[in-house]
Parts: C-alpha cells; structure tokens; sequence
C-alpha cells in the first residue's frame, strides 16, 4: 500500500478562513426510539445503549435538502450581520437530485444569483472537506466571504426497513460564514487534515443509481438504491480514524491535547464519540454532544453542533475547539478553530 498522505492544509496567515456566522435547522417532524420500535424489530433500550440516540428529526414528504439548506443558511447570514457572501458551498450526501448540484439553487433562494456554488461529495466528512474547499478559495483570493452549508434528508435515502441504520441516520442543516482574516484572530480556522480510503468504499454506500449499478425501468433494484453500511467494521474505522486525524490537527496547530476546550465531534455514535475522546484524552467536560437528540445527520452533524452549542453557551467565545469527522469514501478530517464571538439563533 502506498504511503503518501496528504499533508494539513495550511492556510495563509493573512488569508485565513474565519467563522463569521453559524446557524441551523432542524425539520419539525420528530420520530422517537419507540415510533420506531413500533413498525421495526428494534426497541428503546437497545437504540440508546447501542447509539445513545432517543429521538431525531425527519424531514416529511415534500421537504427536500435544499429547503434545509436555505434555513440553515438564512441564521448562519443572519448571525454573520447579513452579510452577502460571494461562494456558495453545500456538503451533502442527499442532494436535492442527481443533477445539477443543490448549491446553485440553495445560492439562488438566499439571493445571490451569480456566485460561484457548487456541492462536495464526502459522505459523513462533508462539512470538513467543504470546510478545507472554502478556506482554500478564501486563500487564493476568488472568494471573500463563503457560506458552507452542510444539509442532509439522510432519511430518504435510508431503507425503512433497515433496522442497523434507520434508527440512526436523520436530517438536518448547519451552516457557517466563512470570511478572509488573518490567523491569530478570534474564529480563524487551524490547519485542516483530510483523508480517504476508497479500498474500503464498500463499508458504506448506496450500490445503484450511479453509473456502476444503474438504474433501468426493465430491471428493478430490489432496494439497492438505498444506503448500506457495515457497521461492525465502519465503527472500528471510525475510532482509528476520528482519533488519528484529531491528534494530527492538534499537532498541526501546535497545540496539546489539554489545550482543547471542546472536542466538537461527528456525531456518528455515542460509544465511537466516548471511545474516541478517552483515546484523545478529553474528558466528559471537554466534549459536546447533541445526538440524543438529533441522530447522525451525516454531513450536517458539525455545523448544527456547533451552532446548537454556541446558542446554548456550552461553546463560548475563546474556547479552542477540535472538530474530528469520518464517513463513506472512507473519508476522515479534523481541523481547529477559536470560537469568535456570535450571535446565534436557535435551531428550530
Ligand atoms: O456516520 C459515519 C459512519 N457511521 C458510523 O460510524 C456508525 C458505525 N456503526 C455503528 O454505529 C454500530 O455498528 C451500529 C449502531 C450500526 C450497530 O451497533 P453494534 O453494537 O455494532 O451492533 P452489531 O452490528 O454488532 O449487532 C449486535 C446485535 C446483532 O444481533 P446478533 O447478531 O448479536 O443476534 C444485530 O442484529 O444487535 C442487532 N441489531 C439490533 N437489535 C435491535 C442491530 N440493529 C439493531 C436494532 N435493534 N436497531
């Protein structure tokens, strides 16, 4: 196997991404452990030991990832002052169809027709790769001010009948304002670590639809448009994964672990989050979580954490936090921030 990794993104210390902005939005329509329960071979107890999940947010027909998308951006530009961005980028799994991107459209609905949008692809490390994209146009200069917006309706593409990811997958948006600062200034984003194992693409995917497995009116897919995981296996990835790439950003920002303030992790599963920040060394009072509330909403998870967190105080102004992500591709990432001071809306 080879060994070239790519190395963290560094991004210039006078042109350096800074949050500006963060908002999210969760869809009304809440299914708990037992509606669940009620139509799957699964119960109460078993989902909160096995995920620590008791509830989540499901978007009903008729509500497209798009539509989360526009709410979560709205507070996002709202707690960034209204300000107009000149970059669209949506992280999503789920887009709103499989052609054109949802991020021209979700750009268009915020009024700002003409900019530059478009959507990433990387599973449940969507939000941190669009995080490394909008630094980088940030740092080249193309763009000034970026809003990403991580949005997901997992649950249309999720099998209802899939007891190992229906009680877990759900949907949801988060969104940050991104703008040009300099480094050492209060929201400037650290150096980002991304990676990816495409050799283990088939712990999570949905099979058919693309151009591999596709799809025909004469040959139905008996439910292979849906999303498959193995779980056993992506779980013991995600550990190795979400720890490595979090220690690698601390390091890459010159910090130590002590230094953390929050420990802002993917919400993939509670025992993954608690594994991962003992291995990290980042104890309960260190860490913020929402997935009993909100499952895992895949790409959206970050960006609605964090600004879940903000609007609730457990994230203050100065705290130095660490985001640590991994997802189908394989994909991983983790990356640093300070916490600026923001205003922010709730998310419902
Ligand atoms: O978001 C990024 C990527 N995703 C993740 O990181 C998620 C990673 N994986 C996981 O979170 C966990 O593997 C799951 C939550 C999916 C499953 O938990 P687990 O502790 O790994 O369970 P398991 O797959 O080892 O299954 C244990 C038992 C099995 O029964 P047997 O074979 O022991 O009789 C399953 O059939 O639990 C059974 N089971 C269930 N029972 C009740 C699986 N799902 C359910 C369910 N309700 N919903």
């Amino acid at each position: 196997m080879s060994k070239v990794v790519s190395g963290p993104l560094r991004l210039p210390a006078d042109r350096n991404a800074v949050i500006a902005g963060v908002g999210a939005w969760l869809p009304p329509n809440v299914v708990t452990n037992h509606d669940l329960a009620a139509r799957l071979d699964t119960d109460d107890t078993w989902i909160r030991t096995r995920t620590g999940i008791a509830q989540r947010h499901i978007a009903g027909p008729g509500i497209a990832t798009s539509d989360l998308a526009v709410e979560a951006g709205l507070r996002a530009l709202k707690s960034a002052g209204d300000t107009p961005v000149d970059a669209v980028v949506v992280a999503t799994t789920t887009p709103d169809r499989p052609c054109p991107a949802t991020a021209p459209e979700v750009a268009a609905r915020l009024g700002f027709r003409g900019v530059l949008a478009f959507d990433v692809s990387a599973v449940c490390t969507g939000f941190l790769y669009g995080l490394a994209t909008a630094a980088g146009l940030i740092a080249a200069g193309t763009a000034q001010q970026v809003l990403l917006i991580g949005a997901e309706t997992f649950s249309t593409i999720v099998n209802p009948e899939d007891r190992t990811t229906a009680v877990i997958f759900a949907d949801g948006a988060g969104a940050v304002v991104l703008r040009a600062g300099t480094r050492d200034e209060s929201g400037a984003i650290g150096p980002i670590v991304l990676g990816s194992d495409g050799g283990l693409s088939d712990l999570i995917q949905v099979p058919a639809g693309g151009s591999r497995q596709r799809s025909s009116p004469r040959s139905p897919m008996a439910g292979e448009e849906y999303f498959v995981m193995r779980g056993r296996e992506t779980y013991r990835q995600a550990v190795e994964r979400m720890t490595s790439s979090g220690e690698q950003a601390v390091e890459a920002a010159g910090w130590r672990m002590d230094d953390v303030d929050r420990l802002v992790a993917h919400q993939a599963n509670a025992r993954i989050l608690d594994t991962v920040a003992g291995r990290l060394g980042i104890e309960a009072e260190r860490r913020v979580s929402n997935i009993e509330h909100v499952g895992n909403t895949a790409a959206a998870s970050i960006p609605l954490l964090l600004a879940e967190a903000a609007a609730s105080g457990c994230i203050v102004p100065g705290h130095r936090i660490l985001m640590t992500a991994f997802g189908g591709g394989l994909t991983w990432g983790a990356a640093t921030a300070v916490w600026p001071d923001l205003d922010v809306l709730p998310a419902t």
